[in-house]
């Protein structure tokens, strides 16, 4: 039988053009059009008569806006993490879930260099010491970092953006190891990539560089312990989930250089606060979170999380789903 009419969809965040266009004319569709953050109650009152929901990192998706959406049958989530949703709790219901891996896989390996180089060579460092007026001479110790070319990396969690940060690393020289669940064949007959303990993994590593999935299992997976396995002249990046490492203990290794630095692009709380200790010390690197935001990527994460919405809508499989088993019923 066919409806009478498009299905109803919320898209809470102000995705790009290119999303929008592939919804327009097929789905009738609320958006919430500001930067801010929509409020809580505003999403649990737009969701109420909805049966797809495209959502973001800030906007939680639990069992109490599952509870305001009884008509929601998929939650398209405009990133690859899906942290901010509850899947277990949507699996249960059977809400399809969807992300959008692949297209900011780039973007995303592109940033963890710009934060391994600007984390050794203290690019930012530098650029606030000459914006300061420090800038009295060419010295021959003025501003020395470590060289990343020729260094030991190690990849915890060797997906997709695992993979292209090896390749990357790859043409640096660099000597890469890897900690994941699973052997990755492919990564070790392209880029010499090994499988390690994490305890090799941290011995070893001149850069300790995090893309695994944020769960209960991998909060905190680095904390003081690990920290202090690191060599003392590495740095560790983060480009992938804040609480994957205990904010506090990093303070403490940075200040008190168990390690050389860091480099992070994501945090236990976000917006970082401004009076966060992190933001006191030169040689931890900070970033707003901004893995995602080339042109290309976020272009992408758009029109991708838009084909999912619409394909779980029109009955169809979407290509991205997380929980497959609802689909499969
Ligand atoms: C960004 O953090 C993402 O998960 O896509």
């Amino acid at each position: 039988m066919r409806r009478m009419s498009l299905p109803k969809a919320y898209v809470g965040l102000p995705i790009q053009e290119v999303g929008l266009a592939v919804l327009r004319g097929k789905i009738d569709y609320r958006i919430w059009e500001s930067t801010d953050v929509p409020p809580r109650e505003r999403v649990l009152e737009e969701v109420r008569g909805v049966e797809g929901l495209l959502a973001g990192i800030p906007i939680r998706v639990d069992a109490e806006l599952f509870d305001a959406a009884p008509g929601l049958r998929v939650v398209s989530n405009y990133a690859v993490g899906y942290d901010n949703i509850d899947v277990a709790e949507a699996t249960k219901r059977g809400i399809c879930v969807t992300n959008t891996p692949g297209v900011l896989t780039a973007a995303t390996a592109d940033i963890t260099f710009a934060l391994i180089l600007a984390s050794m060579r203290r690019v930012i460092e530098a650029n606030e010491f000459l914006r300061s007026g420090s800038w009295k001479n060419w010295e021959p110790e003025l501003l020395v970092g470590r060289e990343a070319t020729g260094s030991t990396i190690g990849i915890i969690g060797m997906g997709q953006i695992g993979q292209a940060v090896a390749k990357r690393a790859k043409s640096f020289d660099m000597e890469v190891l890897y900690f994941n669940p699973t052997r990755k064949p492919e990564a070790e007959a392209a880029y010499g990539a090994r499988l390690v303990s994490m305890e090799e993994l941290l011995a070893e590593s001149d850069i300790v560089s995090l893309h695994t999935v944020f769960n209960e299992k991998t909060k905190n997976m680095i904390g003081e312990a690990e920290l202090r396995a690191m060599k003392k002249t590495a740095v560790l990046i983060n480009a992938a989930r804040g609480a994957l490492v205990d904010q506090k203990a990093l303070y403490r290794a940075c200040a008190e250089g168990w390690i050389w630095g860091a480099g992070l692009d994501v945090f236990v709380q976000e917006p970082l606060p401004l009076d966060d200790p992190l933001l006191t010390l030169k040689n931890v690197t900070t970033l707003p979170h901004i893995g995602s935001a080339s042109r290309a990527a976020r272009d992408g994460m758009a029109r991708k999380s838009a084909e999912n919405l619409l394909a779980a809508l029109e009955g169809r499989k979407p290509a991205n789903l997380v929980n497959p088993g609802v689909w499969e019923g």
